[in-house]
């Protein structure tokens, strides 16, 4: 095979996407499931073990230990029926961060979790906000139908209502909680009936009976639930709307999938509908058009930057998403921002239990170079000339800090670690112009982030930083001219910038958004700060 044809085959194979849910909807014990049926584990509990970890503490010794860890966590990549998966993960308890939204922007679909008795929640609903930003396909897994839950159609209708996004059900649960037997695959015509199902099994017996909802042997297998089960199928064929991919891929449309990850109730199913209708990696939008996968050279963007908390070990770890042509060790390429040529030498592909260092790497994977420093979130790599791929934005922070220095004499240190970790990304850094005071205003989407911040600042560069809240929890970039006297009289809000000078309006709540809004017609918001 030639190279080209390699690439081909290799681009298309892949699936590459990310999880987004609340926490405790299940995301652990889904991914867990996942690579179980590829192999990529052995053993149960294997993600659960290192999640236990992460959390166990905030401790300083343990965010460092965490720190060190959990990059071989951070991507997890399994082989199913020909299919090369890659699982990205989107830090999501106390760790949730800038660095959740960002992982998006390296992901070709999203898998939306929903715990069934809780619906859409809030943290589901502000990553599927920045899913929805980029236009990537969103598939929906009902999860914990083994427990009483909501009404299936109320759920499809909280999804359309609160996310304004189409749903159709691709599988329909037969029964519920303690009843929950099976699902009825609508685009594949086929019962499936599960049995079985103790928490980390893979072989999980599961009976298919072909057919449409009406037959027969349907009816017959569906027992006393055939009444149910064929009359909702009806009502949704007749009042719902028909699946339709075109409108998937366009993230117009999700498809919706029962099951209950613990008990590998509809796990395998809804794998294998989605390695079907999920895309492949596609063409990344850049300063030239956009670059498609397949016939190009190597190009990639860095979309995250983790550093290792640990001083004797300061080295950072850039995570790459691959977009073009085929990576390739020790290959030398272009960094755009600088104009330099480097070496890809230390290449490590993030494994679910170790690292290891990878050879070669396809469009759709991810891989994790060592840093020296000279890494930012958004930088192109190519192997062809220079060209940048689209930036990924700045994500509104929910949390304010407002900085001081305890010492004065550390002024210029302050600042300069500041920028450097501001530049890295790990935290948001604004200035208040006219305030009179130079103290910064600091932003985040976790509150974990100042703790990591104070703590780098503290063994990198000498600073012990007082941190005092500012009672704002919401930032809009301007996108339209505006009087700053507007906001002068007002508690609620405040007129800052970014570090770009780009002015930013604070706002206790969402609440004074819209009174803003009201106020004022003529003004018009970002949600993030684009490039
Ligand atoms: P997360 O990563 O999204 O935060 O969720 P995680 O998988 O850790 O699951 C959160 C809790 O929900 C766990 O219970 C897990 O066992 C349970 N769970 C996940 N999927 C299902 C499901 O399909 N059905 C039911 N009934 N429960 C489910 P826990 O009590 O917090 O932990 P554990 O004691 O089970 O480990």
């Amino acid at each position: 095979m030639d190279a080209q044809a390699q690439i081909e085959d290799e681009v298309r194979r892949r699936r590459t996407f990310a999880i987004i849910s609340h926490p405790d909807a299940g995301k652990t014990t889904l991914t867990e499931k996942l690579l179980l049926f590829g192999g990529a584990v052995r053993e149960a509990g294997a993600v659960r073990a290192r999640r236990a970890a992460r959390h166990a503490t905030s401790d300083w010794l343990e965010l460092e230990k965490q720190r060190g860890i959990s990059v071989s966590s951070s991507v997890m990549h399994f082989e199913h029926r020909g299919f090369r998966i890659n699982i990205l993960d989107t830090p999501g308890h106390q760790d949730f961060s800038e660095d959740t939204y960002r992982t998006l922007a390296a992901a070709d679909s999203a898998v939306m979790l929903i715990d069934a008795a809780k619906g859409v929640e809030s943290q589901t609903r502000k990553l599927f906000e920045v899913c929805r930003l980029r236009g990537i396909p969103i598939f929906t897994f009902v999860n914990k139908l083994d427990r009483e839950g909501r009404d299936p159609l109320e759920l499809m209708t909280e999804i359309e209502d609160v996310l304004g996004l189409d749903s159709v059900p691709v599988n329909w649960p037969v029964g519920g909680g303690k009843r929950f037997r099976g699902v009825y695959d609508r685009l594949r015509q086929r019962l499936l009936l599960f049995s079985g199902g103790e928490h980390g099994t893979v072989a999980v017996d599961q009976e298919i009976i072909e057919g449409p909802p009406g037959a027969d042997e349907v009816r017959e297998a569906l027992g006393s639930f055939a009444d149910e089960v064929v009359e909702s199928l009806e009502l949704i064929d007749g009042a719902g709307e028909a699946f339709d991919r075109g409108r998937v891929l366009a993230g117009e449309q999700t498809p919706v999938f029962f099951g209950s990850a613990l008990t590998n109730f509809g796990v395998l199913p809804f794998l294998e509908n989605f390695l079907e209708l999920a895309p492949p990696p596609g063409p990344h939008e850049s300063s030239e058009g956009p670059v498609d996968p397949v016939g190009n050279p190597f190009s990639a963007f860095v979309f995250k930057i983790q550093a290792n908390m640990d001083p004797d070990h300061r080295d950072r770890v850039a995570f790459v998403r691959v977009c073009s042509g085929r990576f390739e060790r020790d290959s030398h390429v272009l960094h755009v921002r600088t104009g330099k040529k480097i070496r890809l030498a230390n290449s490590t592909l993030l494994m679910a239990k170790d690292r290891e260092t990878v050879e070669f790497a396809y469009p759709g994977d991810v891989i994790g170079l060592f840093d020296p420093g000279i890494f930012q979130i958004g930088d192109t790599l190519t192997a062809r000339d220079s060209f940048s791929f689209a930036g990924i934005p700045s994500f509104s922070p929910e949390h304010f800090m407002r900085v001081e220095v305890a010492e004065v004499m550390n002024r210029k240190s302050l600042e300069k670690g500041l920028e450097q970790l501001a530049q890295e990304g790990a935290v948001q850094l604004f200035t208040e112009p006219g305030s009179g005071t130079a103290a910064p205003i600091l932003g985040a989407v976790g509150p974990l982030q100042f703790d990591v911040l104070q703590h780098r600042l503290a063994s990198e560069y000498k600073v012990d930083l007082k941190l005092t809240p500012l009672p704002f929890t919401t930032a809009r970039w301007f996108r339209s001219e505006f009087d700053p006297e507007i906001f002068r009289y007002s508690d609620a809000t405040r007129v800052i910038e970014d570090r770009q000078g780009r002015p930013v309006l604070l706002l206790k709540s969402e609440f004074y958004l819209q009174r803003v809004l009201e106020k004022n017609p003529d003004l018009e918001f970002s949600e993030t700060g684009g490039f």
